[in-house]
């Protein structure tokens, strides 16, 4: 196993890839607190799965948008895991719109989510990684934060910031042994999609794209984010790895 006795804190694990890498990652050893905001019994429902894989796990409902509330479950994660070696930020939302009528509420609502909901959390675990000598830090971006996404100014923007953050941050914490690294994702099939009206009409476009000619699976992000956060990758940081089937290249 790659992370036996390892802790971990996945934000966003009530859903789609933060519930595969949650999983993942206790498949492969760690004891994993995950964070969910509306999806309170699929997230507990995760948590057992976990204790039942003989690790610990706690569930914990919290805003990434409010530091106090990031302060708190990265303080419960701590007591009840008994440590912390991992961050996964990975909950994220979009609230789509073309720029020409976007309203101020939509930009700042994802910015604030997407961008400093991550600040939240690091923010809380960058002391700790840092006195330890010893983390890894993953922040799930989006290949659309790479080339930018026609009616997600904001989103893109959002997500192109996570890449420039993971870099600073990888500079700062490198001499401390810790490991920042970021996750593009291309299109991976998680319940917005598979509920979306649009379904088929998005796959296509996507395939027209995607090289390897599959679907993304959240699975397929929670292999890498596992590698990522082991020892196994200890020599790369400051890293954007695409995980998209060829979807942007
Ligand atoms: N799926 C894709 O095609 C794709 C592509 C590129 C990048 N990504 C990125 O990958 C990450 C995960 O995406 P996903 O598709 O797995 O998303 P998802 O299925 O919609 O799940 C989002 C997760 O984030 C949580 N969440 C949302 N807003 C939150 C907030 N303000 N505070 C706390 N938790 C919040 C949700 O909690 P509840 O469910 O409990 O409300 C849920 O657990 C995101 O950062 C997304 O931008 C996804």
């Amino acid at each position: 196993m790659l992370l036996e006795g390892k802790n971990a804190l996945v934000t966003g694990g009530s859903q789609g890839i933060g519930t595969a890498t949650s999983l993942e990652l206790a498949r492969e050893g760690a004891n994993v607190c995950l964070t969910y905001r509306s999806h309170e019994s699929e997230a507990q429902q995760y948590a057992d799965e976990i204790r039942e894989m003989g690790r610990k796990a706690l569930a914990v409902k919290c805003d990434i948008s409010s530091f106090s509330e990031a302060e708190a479950v990265v303080k419960t994660a701590v007591e009840e895991l008994g440590g912390l070696e991992i961050l996964v930020n990975n909950a994220g939302m979009n609230w789509d719109g073309v720029s020409w009528k976007m309203t101020e509420e939509q930009w700042d609502r994802v910015i604030e989510v997407n961008l400093k909901g991550y600040f939240n959390f690091t923010r809380q675990v960058a002391p700790i990684f840092k006195d330890q000598k010893y983390g890894k830090i993953l922040n799930i971006t989006s290949i659309n934060g790479l080339r930018g996404k026609f009616g997600q100014t904001n989103y893109s923007a959002s997500k192109a910031g996570i890449i420039g953050f993971t870099k600073a941050l990888a500079k700062e914490l490198g001499g401390f042994g810790v490991n920042v690294n970021a996750v593009a994702p291309g299109l991976i099939e998680t319940a917005m999609l598979k509920e979306s009206e649009a379904r088929d009409k998005i796959i296509d476009m996507a395939m027209a794209e995607i090289v390897l000619k599959r679907v993304g699976q959240p699975e397929d992000l929670a292999n890498v984010v596992a590698f990522l956060a082991s020892d196994k990758a200890r020599h790369v940081t400051g890293e954007v790895i695409k995980v998209d089937g060829g979807q942007y290249i």
